[in-house]
């Protein structure tokens, strides 16, 4: 008897700026590949042809947007990427994995840019019952200490648009990942991300095992 064919998984990698997701996320996908299972890996903004146009001008220094204009920008690379890359990928029974998704929608425009007021995280709300027709299975949210991560992103490139902001920016940010971790505990996992990336990718990899049964 054949066994019940096995859900495709979608799995998010959310954080503040440096805290090793593509790192976590490579190592992963390294153990999914040894697992024999099938899988898409991709990112927000971005992900889709249109996402990643969308993207380009989301991280150029030289944009000049309001936050309002910037929260439906993310969200209509969002649409895009969703219907024609993450929904299509689950229905062929491939998994998905993620870096990023709504979650930052809430901890950078809602915390970073909205100060965690009502109207801005209600106004995310809205767009994500809307236009977000599912969510991840697991949302992994890779914490440590703002200021190590934003020196480790430095090093690494010239600083996008986002990168460019204040401390005080990313604190809100983090306070908004912090908060969705709270609200939504069952689905966000919090990974302590610090410690040598074999480390992170274990913390990792044990979160993600109980998918595999
Ligand atoms: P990355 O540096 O992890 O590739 O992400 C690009 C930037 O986009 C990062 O600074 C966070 C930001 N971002 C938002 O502000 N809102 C969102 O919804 C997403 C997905 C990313």
């Amino acid at each position: 008897m054949s066994e019940a064919k096995q859900a495709a998984r979608f799995i998010s990698f959310e954080g503040t700026e440096g805290v090793g997701k593509s790192t976590a996320i490579a190592n992963l996908c390294a153990q999914l590949d040894s697992v024999g299972i099938r899988y898409i890996k991709t990112r927000e903004p971005g992900g889709s042809t249109f996402a990643e146009q969308l993207r380009a001008l989301l991280l150029d220094v030289n944009t000049q947007i309001d936050d309002d204009t910037e929260l439906l920008l993310m969200f209509a690379a969002r649409s895009d990427h969703v219907q024609r890359v993450i929904l299509p990928a689950l229905t062929a029974g491939q998994w998905v994995i993620c870096d990023r998704f709504v979650d930052s929608s809430v901890a950078y425009q809602g915390y970073g840019r909205g100060q965690g007021e009502i109207q801005m995280l209600d106004k995310i709300d809205s767009l994500i019952a809307n236009f977000v027709p599912r969510l991840p299975d697991l949302t992994l949210w890779l914490d440590m200490p703002v200021q190590e991560g934003i020196q480790r992103a430095y090093q690494r490139s010239a600083a996008d648009r986002f990168e460019q902001e204040q401390l005080d920016f990313f604190e809100r940010v983090y306070e908004g990942f912090y908060q969705q971790q709270q609200a939504h505990s069952q689905r966000i996992k919090r990974v302590d991300a610090s410690g040598d990336a074999k480390q992170v990718s274990r913390r990792v990899w044990d979160l993600v095992q109980p998918l595999l049964s």
